[in-house]
């Protein structure tokens, strides 16, 4: 075992999108049902997490989000800290002083929570495996993502990750795994902000709803035959089901709320009239265009490299005028080491 006074390392981790989308946990923060995402390239948290010898146990002397010192993270991490401290015992001989920042601006409809608490657990386990002299275990780094933030456990791989028990003979319910899709091109995602306002429902509130859902039944069984269908769409590059498949599971996740008892809806008006905007288009032009949305109320389009311009064209002339902004991003290749320095 080797021995550092000091330590600090530096990861970014990117978001990713949901196309099948996770919505409902059991024990100890894992999936009623399987999920599939695709990685973000551009939309990713950089952090900076330094660590110092601790006579007195671990301790979190401090957590700066974009260069401020934050209350509200400092909370959610004590409690995520505490669940994994005697997992991750190493911990008790460190304080520690992590530095963050994202790339895209907070509320954005991209889950900074999976990117931030990836990061966070990439920094985490990087120490463990300088200590023990191993190499950095993905599937570790995934497992404690996943205990931090559910779908923060997808963030860790390149392209396209899945996560929860399902037909696949890799799956797990404790971590996820990463998965190519040879035949299919590098797919992008712009998201259209309609509304930058906090979620008025926390997914964690979203998740705590299904426990008692009319549908939840229904909706694991959806789930999973949707997994199997979109895995199949993604390997044959067939973009007209997977389309069908990735709108389904969008609408789905926002009935499953609408329907919650209570009930929330994070839909605005503004996000119909897109949604609606791009099922005209691609009546159309017959052009590849499909929407997914997580749990708020911005539309993320997902399109092929192939058709880019002239969907991006209708993007920024059509969508542009109802938004508050569009980011652009696209399939990425995970998380990436941005330096360490120890003595
Ligand atoms: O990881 P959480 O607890 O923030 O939940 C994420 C839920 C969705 O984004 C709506 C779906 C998903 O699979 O990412």
């Amino acid at each position: 075992m080797q021995q550092f006074n000091n330590y600090k390392v530096t990861y970014r981790s990117p978001s990713n999108i949901a196309f099948i989308k996770y919505w409902g946990k059991k024990g100890r923060q894992l999936p009623i049902n399987p999920s599939l995402s695709m990685t973000l390239s551009n939309s990713y948290t950089e952090t900076t997490v330094e660590f110092s010898q601790s006579e007195s146990g671990f301790e979190l002397v401090s957590i700066e989000v974009e260069g401020v010192e934050s209350l509200k993270f400092r909370e959610k991490l004590l409690t995520f800290f505490n669940s994994i401290i005697d997992e991750l015992s190493f911990l008790k001989n460190y304080k520690i002083t992590i530095k963050t920042s994202n790339t895209f601006p907070h509320s954005a409809g991209i889950a900074s929570s999976a990117s931030g608490m990836s990061a966070l657990c990439l920094c985490l386990l990087s120490l463990e495996a300088k200590l023990e002299n191993k190499t950095l275990d993905l599937n570790r780094v995934s497992f404690f993502s996943r205990i931090a933030s559910g779908s923060a456990s997808r963030s860790i791989f390149p392209q396209f990750a899945h996560w929860g028990e399902s037909f696949l003979d890799d799956s797990s319910n404790e971590f996820a795994r990463e998965i190519h899709f040879e035949n299919l091109p590098k797919l992008y995602d712009a998201i259209a902000i309609v509304s930058s306002s906090e979620k008025s429902v926390s997914s964690s509130s979203g998740h705590a709803l299904i426990e008692s859902h009319p549908y939840k039944e229904g909706r694991i069984l959806q789930a999973n035959h949707n997994f199997k269908a979109m895995v199949s769409s993604l390997r044959d590059n067939n973009l007209n089901e997977f389309g069908v498949l990735l709108e389904e599971e969008a609408l789905s996740l926002h009935a499953l709320m609408m329907s919650s008892n209570p009930s929330f809806i994070l839909l605005e008006a503004q996000s119909l009239e897109v949604i609606k905007l791009i099922r005209e288009f691609r009546l159309k032009t017959n052009l590849p265009l499909y929407f997914t949305i997580d749990a708020g109320p911005n539309i993320h389009m997902i399109y092929p490299e192939n058709n880019k311009d002239e969907i991006e064209d209708f993007i920024n002339t059509t969508i542009k005028p109802l938004s508050k902004k569009i980011i652009f991003d696209c399939r990425g290749e995970g998380p990436q080491f941005m330096g360490e320095s120890f003595e």
